[in-house]
């Protein structure tokens, strides 16, 4: 039997293929490369000794899709495939609504066309927008702020119905802000164009891409006013998954959404530090205006996780940035 990763040769699912795979499950990904590259999913395969089936095809060819499923004995699926990109879902809305609710809406049919029941779903912490009370919990209060937020909140939704009229046991994992490498230096995050998210830019800069980081305010009501986000290692975010699929392996029901963050909160300043330290170098700044949008702070409770899956992050700070650091620097452009 073998778990269907969607969007695996992305950031988050490229990872998580290699933990499956160490876990000691198969893997089969479908993967559409509109956001990544053939080369990731090479370094998946030669961190797995060749052992991950890729399927080039597009979650919303709904015969493809019925076709991996007749091709391969699939008993678990993880959905990652989606656009991600905040802003570019303000411009593009339909884009965005089509691949995300629509890839979401074809696997679950492929899914019960298959007799599949386990179901992993990408969510973020974006859906609790500025949560009055941090840690945030996952009986907060959810919305959406912009297109891509809307599907994420839709998509719950979605499979919240799905899982109570058509038998499907689903976990909703809202991720908080993943960061890092594999250790191995092989795999990690490639942005197109210029990156939007703090750390890539912060690597970027580091190796010489960019000239410097412009951070967003340094008047929030922060100790040091910068805002203050949970950032996760990426490959603690690939072990929560292999610990959901066990969780629905072992009998947990019905649909869950579950924080996937680490519990700690760092600033602006307290992550351009860790990465100066990391990577030997200052990190050159500006304070320029607050980022349109934007909240002050968030960081996730995690003791739903911890119970619910026996799950929690192992990795500090420091080791996300020596490791992003080492994937940035032995490949400065990337995959490309
Ligand atoms: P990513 O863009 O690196 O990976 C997504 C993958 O899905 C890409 O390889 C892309 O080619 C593929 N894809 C998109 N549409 C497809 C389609 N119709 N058919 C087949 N493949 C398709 O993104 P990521 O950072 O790895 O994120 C994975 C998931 O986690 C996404 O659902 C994202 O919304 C969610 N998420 C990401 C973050 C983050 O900060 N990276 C935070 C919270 C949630
Ligand atoms: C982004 C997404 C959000 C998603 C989250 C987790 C946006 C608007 N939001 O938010 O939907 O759930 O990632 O992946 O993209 N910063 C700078 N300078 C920069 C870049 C960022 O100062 O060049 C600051 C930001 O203002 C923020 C922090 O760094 O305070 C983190 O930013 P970012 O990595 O974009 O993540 P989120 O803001 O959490």
């Amino acid at each position: 039997m073998a778990v269907l990763v969607t969007g695996g040769a992305g950031y988050i699912g490229s990872h998580t293929a290699v933990a499956l795979h160490e876990a000691g499950r198969d893997v089969v990904v479908i993967d559409n490369f509109a956001n990544s590259s053939r080369k990731a999913t090479d370094a998946v395969r030669a961190l797995t000794a060749d052992s991950v089936v890729v399927v080039e095809a597009d979650l919303l060819d709904g015969e493809a899709l019925a076709e991996v499923f007749a091709d391969h004995d699939i008993d678990e699926v993880i959905h990652f495939a989606a656009h991600k990109a905040v802003g570019e879902s303000v411009q593009k809305p339909l884009d965005y609504y089509r691949n995300n609710l629509g890839s979401t809406i074809g696997l679950v049919d492929a899914m019960v066309g298959a007799g599949v029941s386990r179901l992993v779903f990408s969510s973020s912490c974006t859906v609790y927008g500025q949560p009055d009370e941090i840690p945030v919990v996952e009986t907060a209060p959810t919305g959406a702020e912009s297109p891509y937020g809307w599907t994420k909140y839709m998509s719950e939704q979605i499979l919240r119905d799905a899982a109570a009229a058509l038998d499907l046991d689903v976990v909703s994992l809202r991720y908080f802000n993943p960061v890092g490498a594999h250790e191995s230096g092989t795999l990690g995050e490639d942005p197109n164009g210029i990156p939007n998210n703090l750390v890539p830019v912060v690597m970027q800069v580091a190796v010489g891409r960019l000239e410097k980081l412009m951070v967003f305010g340094d008047d929030y009501d922060t100790p040091d006013g910068t805002a203050i986000r949970d950032y996760i290692h990426v490959v603690d975010l690939a072990e929560g998954h292999v610990a959901a699929l066990d969780a629905l392996a072992n009998g947990l029901a019905g649909c869950t959404a579950i924080n996937l963050g680490t519990g700690v909160g760092s600033s602006v300043l307290e992550v351009i530090g860790a990465a100066a330290d990391a990577v030997g170098a200052a990190i050159p700044y500006e304070i320029v205006d607050r980022r349109a949008g934007d909240i002050e702070q968030i960081y996730a409770r995690t003791e739903y996780a911890a119970e619910v899956l026996g799950w929690r992050s192992e990795r500090d700070l420091a080791a996300m940035m020596r490791d992003h650091w080492n994937w940035q620097r032995k490949n400065p452009n990337g995959f490309h």
